[in-house]
């Protein structure tokens, strides 16, 4: 694994964006693999700034989100196609047809988890996956626990997870119980791998990630085994790095 320790968010959101457009002036029709939360909005303002002044290219670049809740209407604020739709592909003009998120609305969950990973594979796979991290280690909604899985599936947010998200909706009992995810063999599967992480309630998460066993547990951890990985974190969040 690759650390890079910024001064601070800002800095982080503009190293991050640099790594991203210089991968896409390489390969411009990157497939990329996104996330939401608040980690990685500065990427995304900073990416949309660049492509504004020309100096990224996103038309031919495909995209495939980690995860959505489940259930959700798109049209639901807190859906992830919703962010997405306001801080990425929205101001970036990406056709609807190369940005692709799983349907919080389906009824054949199966169907939407395995036609995921068909899409992806038939895209060439993911070039770049980028990640952000839940305070409990998660990645995507995979969770800790004694297994995880290795492909898109139904998967079941932690009470920590319900908890941290919660600020997002009206209260703890609105949050969504399940979510359909990417699995850690979907993830691990990517040719490079950009796991950002901001603030201190990260540091815990991010020391386990980076200096910690690898184990279930810290489903982040299994990133070590992986041979491309970018850790790239403010100073908060790299507290426990020393
Ligand atoms: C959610 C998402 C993750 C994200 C995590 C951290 O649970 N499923 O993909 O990384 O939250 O979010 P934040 O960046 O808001 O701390």
């Amino acid at each position: 694994m690759r650390i890079a320790v910024l001064r601070d968010y800002q800095s982080l959101s503009e190293r991050a964006a640099a790594l991203v457009s210089a991968r896409i002036g390489k390969k411009p029709t990157a497939v990329l693999g996104l996330a939401t939360g608040s980690t990685p909005l500065g990427l995304y303002r900073e990416l949309v700034k660049a492509a504004q002044r020309g100096l990224v290219d996103f038309s031919g670049v495909t995209t495939f989100n980690l995860d959505e809740y489940y259930p959700i209407e798109r049209e639901s604020l807190q859906s992830y196609y919703y962010y997405m739709q306001q801080h990425f592909w929205g101001p970036l003009g990406i056709c609807p047809g190369r940005a692709h998120i799983p349907d919080g609305r389906a009824g054949d969950i199966a169907g939407v988890c395995s036609d995921y990973e068909q899409k992806i594979m038939d895209a060439g796979g993911i070039d770049l996956q980028i990640l952000g991290i839940g305070v409990n280690g998660h990645i995507g909604f995979n969770e800790p626990g004694a297994a995880l899985s290795a492909k898109t599936h139904l998967a079941s947010l932690s009470a920590e997870t319900i908890a941290a998200n919660s600020r997002f909706f009206e209260d703890r009992d609105a949050v969504p119980r399940r979510a359909i995810s990417m699995g850690l063999g979907t993830i691990m599967k990517a040719r490079e791998i950009l796991l950002l992480a901001s603030g201190s309630e990260k540091a815990r998460a991010i020391g386990e990630t980076v200096r910690g066993k690898l184990t279930t547990k810290v489903p982040a951890s299994l990133l070590q085994a992986h041979p491309r990985v970018t850790v790239m974190v403010d100073r908060a969040a790299a507290c426990c790095l020393r």
